[in-house]
């Protein structure tokens, strides 16, 4: 195979990779996953996949120490890749898919509201969401109704990162009976039907900046009056339209991905009673008010939940696929690699590859004790790594354990399914029909 490029005429050449002959069109979907992982199987932890439309060849990197090169090391001659292409149509100039130093600017300004200090001020509140799906949970139980834990953990991450963002100015945003970002959860597909859809709600977050400033600054801390009142290290606020874009980016990154996360796990705690066991006893050791002010932060209080949450990321990762552009010519791996090259990191495989982990396939929550696993720590990477990792990390690890510690304190789940369940692979993992449970009061 012979692949074209500036700097490197003859790149197959050059870089001695193997990789399939055919070009094939990279993207967020099943179609990708297929074929990543039978490529991996054949061609190693690094190949090349001829582009569809010319031009270098993609690089599959499924080496932790080479992911680390793109992600921490070399990290300033990469930016994101094409496969944010479709998010980017969302979240305009938003922290997940801007650069550079307006990136950088960014970040920053947003970094110190996602401190655990600041987050602490949402332990009451994302509690208070947990209780009142349980409210919800125990009627169907009573009722003998099966739950179908996406929807409603998808209903449930909805609400809090809506709460977390516009605080007070949230009920209002109610207020007529129909939430307007429901359909985040009402519509599934990503595609520009959603985007026309999605971006009508950007004169909502506008109204309600309005509505805001008017009133003057409320007393509680939420990300809105975060980000209206930061300023750059130029003492510049930002601009409205950046505000818009990092409200539409919090709620999108901040939704999904818990979503999916805990509606795998409710997969998965369902199939292993031992597990679901384990954590109903550790919850039971813990104070309800205690957990509902502290979001079990203590972390040696819940630990075995955080570890069964950590397990369901390998298994699971939402962000199942990492894509990044190199921007300069430079040597990954020992190779030359051109500027202009996607590169690929996919967490759904380095998650299950049998190298680094023992017994890849199997749900095992201990092996986050055990001090060889994973064998490296970039095998690990549900929240990327390096300078775009997940800056909303902590806050969902504090929702998935309070969710999970609230519902085991009052249910055993039940699976209404078989096997594993389908999973879909769009810009987030999720499962692909849904994850029925019958709920058995305890
Ligand atoms: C289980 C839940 C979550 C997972 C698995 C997750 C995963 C990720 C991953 C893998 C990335 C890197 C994407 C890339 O490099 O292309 C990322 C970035 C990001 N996440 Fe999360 N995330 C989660 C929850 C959240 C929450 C709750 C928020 C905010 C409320 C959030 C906000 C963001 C933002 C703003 C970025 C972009 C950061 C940047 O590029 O500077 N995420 N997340």
């Amino acid at each position: 195979m012979t692949v074209k490029t500036e700097n490197y005429p003859d790149s197959a050449t050059a870089h001695g990779l193997s990789g399939p002959a055919e070009a094939f069109p990279i993207a967020p979907d099943d179609a990708t996953r297929r074929r990543l992982q039978a490529w991996q199987a054949e061609y190693g932890d690094l190949f090349q996949v001829p582009a569809v439309n010319g031009g270098p060849a993609h690089w599959i990197v499924n080496d932790p120490a080479l992911a680390q090169q793109v992600l921490v090391r070399q990290a300033a001659k990469y930016t994101k890749g094409m496969g944010l292409d479709r998010v980017k149509i969302l979240l305009g100039n938003g922290i997940m898919v801007s650069e550079g130093d307006f990136w950088a600017r960014q970040r920053r300004m947003l970094q110190t509201a996602f401190r655990p200090r600041s987050l602490a001020d949402f332990n009451t509140m994302i509690f208070d969401e947990n209780a009142a799906l349980a409210a919800r949970w125990q009627q169907a139980a009573n009722d003998g109704r099966a739950v179908e834990a996406e929807a409603d953990t998808s209903e449930l991450s909805l609400g809090i990162v809506l709460k977390s963002i516009f605080g007070a100015d949230y009920a209002r945003l109610v207020e007529h009976g129909h939430n307007p970002f429901a359909l985040l959860t009402e519509q599934p597909e990503r595609n520009l039907r959603f985007a026309a859809r999605f971006h009508r709600l950007k004169k909502v977050v506008d109204e309600i900046i309005d509505t805001r400033l008017a009133a003057g600054a409320p007393h509680e801390f939420d990300f809105l009056g975060h980000l209206l009142a930061t300023r750059g290290r130029d003492d510049q606020p930002m601009s409205r339209t950046a505000i818009i874009d990092e409200v539409m980016t919090l709620i999108v990154a901040g939704h999904e991905t818990t979503a999916s996360a805990l509606a795998f796990a409710w997969h998965l705690i369902a199939t292993h009673p031992s597990v679901a066991a384990r954590m109903q006893a550790e919850t039971d050791g813990v104070d309800e008010a205690t957990l509902r002010t502290t979001g079990g932060t203590d972390r040696q209080t819940l630990a075995y939940t955080d570890r069964v949450v950590a397990e369901t990321l390998r298994l699971y990762p939402p962000g199942w696929l990492l894509s990044r552009r190199a921007t300069v010519d430079h040597e990954l791996g020992g190779r030359p690699i051109a500027a202009g090259t996607q590169v690929f990191i996919c967490p759904y495989l380095l998650h299950r590859h049998p190298q680094y982990w023992q017994q890849p396939e199997r749900f095992d929550p201990d092996r986050f004790e055990r001090a060889d696993e994973p064998r490296h720590r970039l095998a690990y990477l549900p929240y990327a790594a390096g300078p775009r990792h997940c800056i909303g990390e902590h806050m969902a690890a504090t929702e998935m354990r309070v969710h999970l510690a609230t519902m085991l304190r009052h249910f055993t789940p039940i699976w209404q399914g078989e096997g594993t369940p389908a999973i879909e692979s769009a810009i987030n993992l999720r499962p692909a029909n849904g994850i029925y449970l019958q709920l058995a009061p305890r």
